[in-house]
């Protein structure tokens, strides 16, 4: 039997942090596989990559369900040996805890907290069965760090932040990496043009994160960075 192409599992991959992951993966001759849940901006991102690389395929997933993700996450491990998986996609509100709806809420703690663990669970057999794997959860500094209108999506990235650290205790012995990647304000849609026109150049630039993820990527070795928070030279907006 032909041995699968080996790849990178990239959610949230049509924008931002995930985007020049992408970028960046797929220009190091690594191959990238790509989710999210707008198709046209995914096909746009895939179109960009393919002037450089050919290491891209996209596979339209929203993570808020997890009967989706369970046969997006087969139907690409019938073509891939997934590597790596890089756990970007979230969302967030910029309000105070009382101005939040509940629906806002359900949706964080659903795509943030549930979809993150439910896409992490659908390839936990895959990597126990092959022996290795890299989960790189993208986080965030409030998951450690109190800053104000930020109360659910802080829960959600704290949620998930010890989520993995017990689940890193438990996948060692499989030699399944899980790695936790807590950044500062980056330069990304995420943010509303108003904190952008104000704020951007005190951001990061996601090109420079996404260079950063791929080099923790390729640390072959026994290591595990288990935890790195990474913030802008100036510090938190
Ligand atoms: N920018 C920052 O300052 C910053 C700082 C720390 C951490 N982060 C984290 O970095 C990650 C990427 O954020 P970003 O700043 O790059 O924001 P972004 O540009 O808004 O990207 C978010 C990505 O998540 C995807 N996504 C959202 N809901 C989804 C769902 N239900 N299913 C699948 N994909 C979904 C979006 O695509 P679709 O809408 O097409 O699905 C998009 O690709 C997030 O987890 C965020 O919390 C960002």
């Amino acid at each position: 039997m032909q041995k699968k192409q080996n790849c990178v599992w990239i959610t949230g991959a049509n924008s931002g942090i995930g985007k020049s992951i992408t970028h960046q993966f797929a220009k190091s001759d690594i191959f990238c596989v790509a989710s999210a849940r707008r198709k046209d901006a995914l096909v746009r991102m895939k179109d960009e990559v393919s002037e450089i690389s050919n290491n891209i395929e996209i596979f339209p997933l929203d993570i808020s369900s997890s009967d989706e993700i369970s046969d997006v996450s087969k139907k690409i491990l019938k073509k891939y040996d997934i590597d790596c998986l890089i756990n970007n996609a979230g969302i967030t509100t910029f309000t105070a805890a009382e101005d939040d709806s509940i629906e806002d809420v359900i949706a964080i703690i659903q795509i943030n907290l549930i979809g993150s663990i439910a896409t992490i669970q659908s390839l936990i057999p895959h990597f126990k069965k092959r022996g290795c794997g890299i989960i790189i959860n993208i986080l965030s500094v409030v998951a450690t760090k109190v800053l104000k209108n930020s109360s659910i999506y802080s829960a959600s990235k704290a949620g998930l932040l010890t989520y993995a650290n017990v689940l890193r205790e438990e996948v060692r012995k499989y030699n399944i990496k899980v790695i936790n990647i807590l950044p500062g304000a980056t330069k990304t849609p995420i943010w509303s043009s108003e904190m952008l026109n104000k704020y951007a150049n005190k951001m990061m630039s996601p090109d420079d994160l996404a260079k950063f993820i791929y080099h923790i990527y390729t640390l072959d070795s026994n290591l595990v960075p288990e935890e790195i928070t990474i913030r802008p030279i100036g510090g938190d907006l």
